[in-house]
C-alpha cells in the first residue's frame, strides 16, 4: 500500500498543506508581473510552493507561461546562458516546429544546433559556442522578452538556487548585466528563490548591489502546528488509520514544524501504528529516525573545526552571552572576534541561522542528535 506521507520531492495536491496566504501572494505577483524573491532554509517548501502557484495561474490564464531553471549544478555564466536559452525556448511552445522557428528568429546571431527526441520535447539540447555567448549575451538575455512580445504571451522565469550566481566569476558584473536587461522587460517577470539566506540577502538587499529593490522579497515561514495537525490526521484517516490530536501535535513538535521532517516522521509513525497511532509509536519513530541520520550527522561534525564544535556546544547549552569572558573560557572559544568568525562560518555552511539575536539550528534533528548523542547532555 502506498504510504500517505511524502518527503524529498516536490509535493502537490493532497500532499500539500496550507500555505494559502503564501500561494495567494505568489499568484497575485505572477498575475500582475511583479518580480518575486522567495527565501527560506532548505526543505521548507519553496519549490513546492512555486509550482503550486504556477499551476494555479496556468489553469486560469493560458497567456501566462512558466519556465523553470535550477541553478543547483550551474557554476559558470556559460552554463547559465545555456539553461536560460533552453528553458525559454521550451516554454515558448509545445510544438517542436515552433520551438525551432523561435530559435532561428529570436536568438539573434546565435543559431544553435538543436537536437531533440521526437516524443519528448522536454529533451531538447542546444549546441552553441557558449563562450561566444558569454562575450555578448544580450541576444540571449533579451530572447524571452522578444518571444513574449511576438506571441503576446507573458513569461514567468522561475530560477531556483539563485544565490549560486554569487559564486560565478565576476559576480557583480554578471548581476549588473542581468539587471540591466531584466528591468526593461515588460513581457517577462522573474521569481528568484534560494535557501542561503545570507547570500540571497546580500544580492537583493544591499544598496550597492545591482539587484537591490528588484521585487517583492518574502521569507517563507514554517507551516503552523494547527495546520500540521489537520494534515496528519487527514492523511491517517484517508488510509484507514487514526491519530489523536495530541499525537499529531507531538509529531509536528518533535520535528519543530520543519516540513520535510514532519512528513518523514509522520510516515515512520504511520508505519509503526496498528489501527491507531499511539504516543509510543511517535517516540519510537523519532528515535529511530535520529539514529538513521546519525552517520550523516557524525560526518557533519567531523567536518567542523574544534572551535566550531565548541560554539555549537555553547549554543545548545542555551548560553546567551557567547562573547562573555565566562563563555569564552568555559567553551575554549578564544577571543570575542573569534566567536564572530566561527558564527559566520557556521551560518555560511547553513548549520545555524541568526534572526535578531536569536540563534537557531537549520536542522532541528541535528541539534537534537548533538545534544543527546554527541555532547550527551539530555
Ligand atoms: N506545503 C507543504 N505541505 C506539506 N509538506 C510540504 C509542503 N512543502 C514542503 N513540504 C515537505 O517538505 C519537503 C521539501 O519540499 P520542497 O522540495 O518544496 O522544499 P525546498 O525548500 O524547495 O527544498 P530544497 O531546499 O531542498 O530545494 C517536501 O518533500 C515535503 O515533504
Ligand atoms: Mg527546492
Amino acid at each position: 500500500m502506498k504510504t500517505p506521507f511524502t518527503f524529498g520531492k516536490i509535493v502537490q495536491d493532497i500532499d500539500f498543506t496550507d500555505r494559502e496566504k503564501e500561494t495567494k501572494r505568489l499568484v497575485s505577483n505572477f498575475n500582475s508581473s511583479v518580480n518575486t524573491i522567495l527565501i527560506s532554509p532548505r526543505r521548507w517548501g519553496k519549490s513546492s510552493l512555486v509550482l503550486k502557484a504556477a499551476n494555479t495561474v496556468k489553469e486560469k490564464n493560458r497567456r501566462i507561461r512558466f519556465c523553470f531553471i535550477d541553478l543547483n549544478n550551474v557554476r559558470t555564466e556559460e552554463q547559465f546562458y545555456q539553461q536560460l536559452a533552453t528553458e525559454v525556448l521550451k516554454a515558448s511552445s509545445t510544438k517542436i516546429e515552433t520551438i525551432l522557428g523561435n530559435a532561428k528568429k529570436f536568438m539573434g546571431r546565435f543559431i544553435p544546433n538543436i537536437t531533440f527526441s521526437p516524443d519528448q520535447i522536454s529533451d531538447i539540447t542546444l549546441s552553441l559556442d557558449w563562450k561566444e555567448v558569454r562575450k555578448s549575451p544580450d541576444d540571449i538575455l533579451g530572447m524571452a522578452e522578444k518571444i513574449g512580445e511576438a506571441g503576446n504571451i507573458q513569461l514567468i522565469i522561475c530560477i531556483d538556487e539563485f544565490q549560486n550566481i554569487s559564486e560565478f566569476e565576476n559576480p557583480y558584473d554578471f548581476q549588473k548585466k542581468l539587471r540591466a536587461h531584466w528591468q526593461l522587460h515588460r513581457y517577462v517577470s522573474y521569481c528568484l528563490y534560494g535557501s542561503k539566506r545570507h547570500m540571497m540577502m546580500n544580492v537583493f538587499t544591499s544598496p550597492s548591489m545591482p539587484f537591490y529593490k528588484f521585487g517583492d522579497i518574502f521569507f517563507l515561514e514554517k507551516i503552523l502546528l494547527n495546520d500540521w495537525i489537520t494534515f496528519i490526521q487527514k492523511r491517517f484517516s484517508d488510509t484507514k488509520k487514526a491519530i489523536e490530536t495530541s499525537e499529531a501535535a507531538l509529531i509536528a513538535e518533535l520535528a519543530e514544524c520543519h516540513p520535510y521532517y514532519v512528513q518523514q516522521l509522520a510516515q515512520q509513525a504511520w508505519l509503526r501504528s496498528d489501527k491507531v497511532c499511539i504516543n509510543a509509536n511517535v517516540y519510537e519513530a523519532f528515535e529511530d529516525l535520529v539514529l538513521q541520520l546519525s552517520m550523516l550527522f557524525q560526518a557533519l561534525v567531523d567536518g567542523l573545526s574544534n572551535s566550531q564544535v565548541n560554539l555549537l556546544n555553547a549554543i545548545i547549552c542555551d548560553e546567551l552571552q557567547l562573547s562573555s569572558q565566562k563563555v569564552l573560557k568555559e567553551y575554549q572559544l578564544g577571543t570575542s572576534a573569534n566567536v564572530v568568525k566561527i558564527k559566520n562560518a557556521l551560518i555560511n555552511s547553513e548549520i545555524i541561522d541568526i534572526l535578531g539575536d536569536h540563534i537557531t539550528f537549520n536542522d532541528p534533528l541535528y541539534r537534537y542528535w548533538l545534544k543527546k548523542y554527541y555532547f550527551k547532555l539530555a
